[in-house]
């Protein structure tokens, strides 16, 4: 085989551990929907105990849409604090470290129905958002940084295969028969508790990401070291190379401040591109479909809305695998552009569906095979490559800047269609997938015109082609731009 293509143990091993972290992002997204009924029944017997009254309608839904939401809300801040851990601690510690939110959010949430009190339920769902915030983070940034650059995207959407398959465990656990019943909700939400405790067994098994060691620490010898363990040869010196020239650009760079890297202008280019990527993937709709699917199929006529869910999330899986094994052959862009073609053309097909539905019963069955095409499609490009194609874009020095402020958007944008989208539903009826349409046509033109391929290319090639668009933009030189960068950060 290739050298450059090698997966060894350690390799998988490291990037498995680290993508424990997605898989808890995953759990959470999905874990809330299935139980909603049984949930709610424990906070108006609380309420009951507490004021001698039902909760009133108004205050159960304000309780209930608070304990879903605050989650995303909890995501922004993590998401926004990952710069704060990662220079100082290193990847893989700030990884470990972060678990401690996990094991607090699984002991409230565990607790809440014992203790009865609601309060500790959303407490532990806003924590554990904290957590999820810093892994969607800490997990792309340290698997891109060890893989080889032929395997990046690979290796990279295994992060979101971690979501997904997050996602699956949740819609079946939640089932009533399982743990999504009267007795063993709290054992659901709190189930978390597990895959923290393995992931901290294993991680310090794990190495520290050789990038780390290099450039920010300058321990070659560690870097070098940790580098043959992953690559499985004794001759690592390309990879040195290469991470020598990022880590020479970084001299000059230093760490770039989320302030410096919306002033400077080299790095405007790919800051749009990593926000625009980031909103286009929430902004899509999938989340309409994790948090509502079970309304949404009810509404088209759907029998055992639950299983369709459930189907949503083994569609979902098994694209995503698709997509592991096509994006190093087909490209980051080319995929991207499909995907998001492709969505717009189910959210359509679900549009009609939708709208016939009175007149035509079978249309229940059409609706079916347009969200299952819009899960596919998403997973074909906009769920995987927006997570770790920011840690592409982005030499060693705005990194982890760059990654928190895409986050942000990330989460934010996931908040919003989380908030919004049964009020949208409600304005518009069947036709509420025709926004996602708008804006999924808008974010093709975008990717069509402004992102780059980035397959197979090293990180300093990148950065590179960057800084020449950047250069031509300014009518600089690179390295006169490059300075320019230098200064502000002055
Ligand atoms: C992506 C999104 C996440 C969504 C998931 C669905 O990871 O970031 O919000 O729930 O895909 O598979």
């Amino acid at each position: 085989m290739d050298q450059g293509k090698q997966i060894t143990l350690p390799l998988l091993m490291s990037v498995g551990t680290a993508v424990i972290g997605s898989l808890q992002f995953g759990y959470n997204t999905g874990v809330i929907n299935a139980p909603q009924e049984v949930i709610e029944n424990f906070i108006n017997q609380t309420w009951y105990q507490r004021y001698n009254e039902p909760i009133p309608k108004t205050s159960l839904t304000a309780v209930w849409s608070i304990a879903v939401s605050v989650f995303s809300v909890g995501g922004i801040f993590g998401s926004f604090s990952v710069g704060l851990f990662v220079n100082r601690l290193g990847r893989r510690n700030s990884m470990l470290m972060a678990n401690i939110l996990a094991f607090i959010s699984a002991v409230l949430m565990g607790f809440s129905k014992m203790a009865k009190s609601w309060e500790m339920l959303i407490v532990g769902r806003f924590v554990v958002g904290l957590y999820c915030g810093l892994s969607t983070g800490f997990v792309p940034m340290y698997v891109g940084e060890i893989s080889p650059t032929a395997l990046r995207g690979a290796l990279g959407t295994l992060h979101q295969l971690g979501i997904v398959i997050g996602i699956l465990i949740a819609q079946i656990f939640g089932l009533e028969v399982i743990m999504g019943n009267e007795n063993l909700w709290p054992l659901l939400l709190a189930f978390l508790f597990i895959p923290a405790v393995i992931q901290c067994v294993l991680l310090p098994l794990c190495p520290e990401s050789p990038r780390f060691l290099l450039i920010n620490k300058n321990e070659e010898n560690k870097a070098k070291c940790v580098l043959k363990k992953l690559r499985g040869t004794t001759d690592v010196s390309a990879d040195m190379q290469e991470m020598k020239e990022e880590s020479r650009q970084m001299m000059r760079e230093k760490k770039v401040t989320i302030l410096e890297l919306f002033r400077s202008p080299l790095y405007r280019q790919p800051l749009l591109i990593a926000v625009m990527l980031q909103l286009s993937q929430q902004l899509s709709g999938i989340n309409a479909v994790f948090y509502y699917s079970t309304s949404i199929f009810a509404k088209a006529g759907v029998e055992q809305p639950v299983y369709a869910t459930i189907g949503a999330g083994v569609v979902n899986t098994a694209f995503t695998v698709v997509s592991l094994f096509v994006v190093e052959r087909a490209g980051r862009r080319s995929l991207h552009l499909l995907g998001l073609l492709g969505m717009a053309g189910s959210a359509i097909l679900m549009t009609i569906a939708m709208a016939l539905l009175e007149q035509l019963k079978w249309m229940s069955y059409i609706s079916i095979v347009a969200i299952f095409a819009f899960v596919a499609f998403f997973e074909i490009g906009p769920g995987p490559i927006p997570w770790f194609i920011v840690a592409e874009l982005f030499s060693q020095g705005p990194r982890p800047s760059a990654i928190a402020v895409a986050g942000f958007s990330n989460w934010t944008a996931n908040f919003i269609v989380g908030m919004g989208f049964q009020y949208g539903a409600s304005a518009c009826g069947p036709y509420v997938f025709v926004i996602f349409t708008v804006l999924l046509v808008i974010f093709f033109i975008f990717t069509y015109f402004k992102v780059p391929e980035t397959k197979g290319r090293t990180f300093d090639d990148i950065a590179a082609g960057f800084r020449q668009t950047a250069a031509m933009a300014e009518k600089h030189t690179p390295e006169e731009l490059n300075s320019l960068g230098a200064d502000s950060q002055l």
